[in-house]
């Protein structure tokens, strides 16, 4: 099996090169980089790993000839270019690379809870772009719909040494389903190395849960745990958040990221979900505190 990663440096990415890797089955994997400074030392010193220099946003340096499987993950835009048409370009950039390598049976679209809406879910609108262009770019094509990621909480690394960390997620015993990166890893891959297995549907839709949901106490309970003192929540209300994401993003970014925040909060689009994902729910095994563990070190 030979399986290609597009873009392979997001850290969904190398969890699911990683898991890849260690596959008994020992797939062939092709990562796509734009900077090939950035690729990993445990990936270049394994034969099965190839590192190509390519960018989503230049059709012409993708070429996925010869690959069986491509997991494609769109990537986030930090500056003030429009992020909806950045996500079209890209994604049919990837499609297609993807129809041109006519070797290519399985399409795995690394995705968001919320992908369904085309309006009120802020960044998450590049999830549903996506989804919209690539449904039909391959012969079998599946969406992994993920939750909310643990590693966000990393953002709480600056503030922790101070005693405190800032939540978004409120009111404080509110609570939101996350997932880690190393399950989303393992989950992508396994969808990958099964590429041949019928699927239900075209495509094939799921969202991606952790072992269960979680409140911001629960976070405060895992930072209290790892670090062993006591760790101050600062909470952002709802009507904070448009000031609270400008103090770290350029304007167009923060407007989409508190929107973001906003669907999933009490009377937001994803807290209503009227068209929820049809079908079962896959759930990861990876528990909050021990991504907490990983982030600081411990
Ligand atoms: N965070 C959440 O809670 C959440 C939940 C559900 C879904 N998602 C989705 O997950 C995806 C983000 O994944 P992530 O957190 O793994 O990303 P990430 O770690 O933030 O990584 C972003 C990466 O994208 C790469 N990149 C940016 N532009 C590129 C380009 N033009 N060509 C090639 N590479 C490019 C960057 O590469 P360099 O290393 O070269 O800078 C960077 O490594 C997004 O689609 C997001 O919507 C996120």
């Amino acid at each position: 099996m030979h399986i290609t990663v597009v873009p392979a440096s997001p850290k969904t990415g190398q969890a699911a090169i990683r898991s890849l890797l260690a596959d008994a089955s020992n797939p062939a994997v092709r990562g796509y980089y734009r900077d090939l400074a950035k690729v990993p030392a445990e990936f270049k010193a394994n034969p099965r790993f190839e590192a190509v220099q390519g960018d989503v946003e230049d059709a012409a340096s993708l070429d996925f000839t010869g690959s069986d499987a491509v997991l494609n993950i769109t990537p986030p835009l930090y500056d003030e270019r429009d992020i909806i048409a950045h996500a079209r370009l890209v994604s049919e950039n990837v499609k297609a690379a993807v129809k041109l390598a006519e070797s290519v049976k399985r399409l795995v679209l690394l995705s968001s809870v919320g992908a369904q809406y085309d309006h009120g879910t802020g960044e998450i609108l590049t999830n549903h772009e996506a989804e919209a262009l690539l449904h039909d770019a391959a012969p079998e094509v599946v969406f992994v719909r993920c939750a909310y990621f643990m590693e966000n909480w990393g953002m709480a690394l600056e503030t922790l040494p101070a005693g405190f960390f800032f939540t978004t997620l409120t009111p404080l015993d509110y609570s939101l389903p996350m997932i880690a990166v190393q399950d989303i890893g393992s989950t992508c891959a396994a969808q990958l190395l099964a590429t041949g297995t019928a699927l239900p549907s075209r495509p094939h839709v799921f969202e991606l849960h952790g072992p269960r949901a979680y409140t911001s106490a629960d976070v405060q309970r895992a930072f209290e745990e790892v670090l062993g003192k006591s760790v101050e929540m600062r909470p952002v209300e709802k009507a904070g958040l448009d000031g609270f994401y400008a103090a770290v993003f350029p304007p167009g970014v923060a407007a989409h990221f508190a929107e973001m925040n906003r669907s999933y909060l009490e009377g937001g689009i994803l807290y209503e979900d009227p068209r929820p994902t049809p079908g079962e729910k896959k759930f990861g095994k990876t528990e909050l505190v021990e991504v907490v563990r990983q982030m600081l070190g411990a």
